[in-house]
């Protein structure tokens, strides 16, 4: 076991760490206040040949491996959740997806351009009333001649109005229950399709989160995704993969509240000496370094199975759930570190504590994380 970054991950982390402080940093708030997504960073994200770390060079990626995704994940999340969250959406859950079930044509078409970042891919999987629960969603796919007729909606999804392409979740046979759902490569352009994107959110607000809806969109049979059938099975892969840069996000979320926190202790003073010499105070710091530190751990060995091409479900969730809960405590703590000014947007810590909400929800909540757990310890899960 080797816990130290290669000479490319250190490369790969000083340029993402450099590109959020010029590029995010400065303008993160304003865009968090008006609740605006700038799409052109994904754009400069493409310049820097991080819209497909993981994706091979033949297929338009950088070829790198599944930790440096991790480093770019957290890098990216200690700016801010939005834009971790895009990759997240675009590499893990769609372009890795069609790497792993898209046949060559499909690569060629789709995942080419979504990594070389020329065009954007999403998820189209949670329904109005299919979150937790996969199998319950309504949307369908009719097969017609040499097309399949798409019906339904979806919610929650991230780059709804910005994203090219879409891995669309739908059942082409309702009987067969999760073996009957399908996966489908959506466009934009196809006629039917629609977006809606929703304001109001408490946290991510510099994303673009929303609806999409598909009014008898015809989709032609070649974009079926694996073979009929085998949808369910491939987003719970597609899902071992966005978990992970989720888990890893939400170490570079712990980072951002360490930052913003130890400058702050040694900024205010109360009863004569800097807070950070008062031990209560000190306590709330180091449960965020221990969180940093055993959520990395927990996504590197996740990382390093994937690396490995093993199975990884099991350690995926657990790095996501711990993550994600470690990064929420944190983010706590470090709005209370901060006191009153913790509460307002003077200081980015109220953003953090925002932010750091929806990971514990999306991509499997952490109810479902911890059932998943005690299901693999009781043996109901293998
Ligand atoms: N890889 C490959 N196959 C898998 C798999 C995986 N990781 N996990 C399960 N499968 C297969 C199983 O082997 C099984 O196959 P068979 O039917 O052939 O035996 C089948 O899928 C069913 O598996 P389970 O029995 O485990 O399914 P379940 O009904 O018990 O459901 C669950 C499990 C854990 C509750 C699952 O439904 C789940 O993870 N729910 C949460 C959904 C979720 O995370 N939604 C997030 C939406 S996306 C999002 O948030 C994106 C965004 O934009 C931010």
């Amino acid at each position: 076991m080797d816990f130290e970054l290669t000479e490319e991950q250190e490369m790969v982390r000083k340029m993402v760490r450099q590109f959020v402080d010029k590029e995010i940093n400065p303008y993160i708030q304003e865009w968090d206040d008006q609740g605006h997504f700038e799409s052109s960073i994904m754009k400069r994200l493409a310049d820097l040949d991080l819209m497909g770390v993981c994706i091979p060079e033949e297929y338009g990626g950088s070829g790198m491996d599944y930790n440096t995704l991790a480093i770019v994940c957290e890098e990216l999340e200690r700016g801010d959740t939005a834009f971790r969250t895009a990759v997240s959406v675009h590499t893990g859950l769609n372009s890795m997806t069609l790497l792993q079930w898209g046949n060559e044509a499909q690569k060629k078409k789709y995942l080419t351009a979504q990594a070389k970042g020329d065009k954007v891919g999403a998820f189209g999987l949670t329904e109005p009333n299919a979150g937790s629960d996969v199998a319950s969603l309504k949307t369908t796919a009719v097969k017609e001649g040499d097309h399949y007729i798409l019906n339904g909606q979806k919610t929650w999804i991230s780059l709804c109005d910005h994203a090219d392409h879409f891995l669309v979740f739908a059942y082409t046979d309702k009987s067969k229950k999760h073996k009957g759902i399908s996966a489908f490569i959506v466009e934009r352009t196809m006629p039917g399709f629609a977006s809606r994107g929703f304001k109001g959110k408490l946290g991510i607000r510099a994303g673009n989160t929303g609806e999409i809806f598909f009014d008898n969109v015809k989709v032609p049979k070649e974009n079926l995704v694996g073979g009929e059938g085998e949808g369910f099975k491939i987003a719970m892969a597609a899902l071992d993969n966005g978990r992970f840069t989720v888990a890893a996000g939400a170490c570079g979320q712990i980072l951002a509240c360490i930052e913003e926190s130890v400058k702050y202790c040694h900024e205010r003073k109360t009863f004569g000496k800097e807070i950070g010499k008062h031990q209560l105070v000190q306590q709330m710091l180091a449960k965020m370094e221990a969180g940093y530190q055993m959520s990395r751990l927990l996504v590197f060995r996740a990382g390093s199975l994937k690396n490995q091409g093993k199975r990884n479900t099991r350690e995926t969730s657990l790095a996501k759930w711990q993550a994600c809960d470690f990064a929420n405590e944190a983010a706590n703590d470090a709005v209370q570190i901060h006191g009153a000014y913790g509460y307002s947007n003077e200081y980015p810590v109220e953003r953090f504590l925002r932010n750091s909400k929806a990971p514990v929800i999306y991509e499997g909540t952490r109810e479902i994380h911890t059932i998943v757990q005690a299901e693999y310890m009781l043996g109901y899960r293998s």
